[in-house]
């Protein structure tokens, strides 16, 4: 789909997407249409259930003496409690609508929506909504009936200012485009989505200016991450440690600032994101049952969302020095497997009595968090990774869990969370659920008892974060993948966290 911007003159043909209020209060170009075509609006919500309100939409057919095929009203309910999400949410179900409805073209009118309201920036907002919901992975269809086919392939969005809302949506455009990255190899089979086939998406970033660098199998044997290369070492397929670096502070000129203080903050510790990228997880030994085990190719989706975010960040580039690291693995049972019961030593020289050969992400991580700290000495880390059903159990799919020993960067991604409608809850920490996790021959052991078995699991990560610094884990294993369709967000995989990280760097780590 097409997405350009114009001028806000009504259109001719196609169709015309327009608000109205609670109330059944037109906007001021719906009420211009409304006009033009001798009240068929006024008269079909008259007719109808459609009084405006939030979410509601109607669409008139055909109407009045004109060559539009529809106008479609959305509701935006009362005009003082509008959000950026609403109007992103608006615009999306009407491309959803309108693909169904077998619509070509159409023009999405924004007009000011409430006092106070940047109407560009709502156009914008609008054209982003739009662009999110159209995304599709149908690249292994080849039969599909063109009446299943989406077929709104161009959406003119008309404002005034147009040319400020444009600008306005380049930005969003390279989130969206972060988005896709994540959603792509998210979606993508095992067979195709493999380490280093990973590692080979993300040398795509290099043209945007993010550095790569990649450790192998001997490279990481060196630094002694056998806690990583334990999950590892049933597959065929080599582990690999991806290291992504956004120097933003460098690239948009920072580091040739004047002033001492700028001179800082580009020399400033970055921000350290990690990453679960177990590109498929059979539980190894301690195999999956078979019923849902295909489900298993997105436990890489915390990698994913990593190497979009990165996508994302370098695309607008943001100033703010970011690195991502993921850390990628599969996870197959065979004679060389990794059995219950195996002690291994990780790169932070602790021992890890292995009790479930499937309680492997928190091994996979244990070794990245410790390498990406010891390497980048980062101001903050947080790590993301479909890391326990348990999760799914405690929040089911509306929240991701969010763990912390920092409060000030917890309500950091509670509120980004909140402003891109990405939400994150906050369970607790403590020495009492840390107990769980002692061993009996080694420091520790790789799953506690049934109780809490997400927080122990975060507990685990814990141990392998150094003193003093702030660190947030994010169990996204009941929101990485929806098998129900929202606004924005198709089902599959939902890309969650790249739209959230990157608000919480623009928000608070851009200067
Ligand atoms: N990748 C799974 C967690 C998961 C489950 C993600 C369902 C998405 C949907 C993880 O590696 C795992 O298997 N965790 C175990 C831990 C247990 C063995 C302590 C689990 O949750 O059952
Ligand atoms: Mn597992
Ligand atoms: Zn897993």
């Amino acid at each position: 789909m097409k997405i350009t911007f114009a001028n806000q003159d009504l259109p001719k043909s196609g169709a015309a997407i327009v608000y109205a209020l609670a109330g059944r209060k037109l906007s001021a170009s719906a009420a211009q249409l409304d006009k033009q075509l001798a009240g068929a609006l006024t008269r079909a919500m008259a007719n109808s259930r459609f009084k405006g309100d939030k979410g509601q939409t109607l669409e008139v057919l055909a109407p009045g003496k004109s060559d539009l095929t529809r106008v479609l009203l959305l509701g935006m309910g009362a005009a003082k409690d509008i959000t950026d999400l609403m109007i992103e949410n608006a615009a999306a179900s009407a491309v959803k609508r309108l693909n169904s409805s077998g619509e070509n073209e159409a023009t999405l009118i924004v007009d000011s929506l409430a006092a106070g309201r940047d109407t560009g920036a709502d156009a914008a907002r609008s054209a982003f909504g739009a662009l999110l919901e159209s995304y599709r992975f149908d690249k292994y269809r080849t039969k599909e009936k063109p009446d299943a086919k989406p077929t709104l392939k161009k959406l003119v969005v008309a404002t005034e200012p147009h040319k400020e809302a444009k600008k306005a949506y380049a930005a969003l455009e390279e989130i969206a485009a972060g988005v896709f990255t994540t959603r792509d190899i998210v979606s993508e089979p095992a067979n195709i989505i493999y380490p280093q086939s990973f590692v080979a998406e993300a040398r795509k970033l290099e043209k945007l200016g993010v550095e790569i660098e990649v450790l192998g199998e001997k490279e990481m044997a060196k630094l002694g991450m056998g806690s990583l290369l334990g999950v590892g070492q049933g597959s065929a397929r080599e582990s690999q440690l991806l290291i992504m670096r956004w120097n933003g502070l460098a690239a948009t000129g920072k580091a040739k600032a004047k002033t001492a203080k700028a001179a800082k903050a580009a020399s400033d510790a970055p921000l350290l994101v990690v990453g679960k990228g177990v590109t498929f997880d059979t539980g190894g030994i301690s195999i999956k049952p078979a019923g849902g085990m295909e489900d298993m190719k997105w436990d890489m989706g915390g990698a994913g969302t990593v190497l979009g975010l990165m996508r994302a960040l370098a695309g607008r580039k943001a100033r703010a020095d970011v690195v991502g690291i993921c850390g990628l693995v599969e996870n197959m049972p065979d004679g060389a497997a990794q059995r219950p019961g195996d002690v291994v030593t990780s790169m932070s020289g602790q021992t890890i009595e292995v009790i479930n050969t499937d309680a492997e992400g928190r091994l996979v991580l244990a070794d990245a968090l410790w390498f990406g700290q010891e390497r980048f000495q980062p101001k903050a880390v947080i790590d993301l990774a479909t890391l326990t059903g348990a999760i799914i159990i405690s929040l089911g799919h509306e929240h991701a869990g969010l763990f912390s020993n920092d409060d000030g960067l917890s309500d950091q991604l509670l509120e980004a969370g909140l402003g891109v409608g990405e939400k994150l809850w906050r369970l607790p920490l403590g020495e009492a659920y840390d107990k769980a996790i002692n061993s009996d021959i080694a420091d520790m052991k790789n799953t506690g008892n049934r109780a809490g078995g997400s927080i122990t699991a975060a507990q685990f990560l814990q141990r392998f974060i150094k003193q003093g610094t702030p660190w947030a884990h994010l169990d996204i294993a009941g929101v990485a993948w929806t098998n129900e369709a929202r606004p924005t967000v198709p089902k599959g995989a939902t890309a969650f966290g790249v739209r959230l990280l990157d608000r919480l760097v623009a928000k608070n780590y851009e200067s």
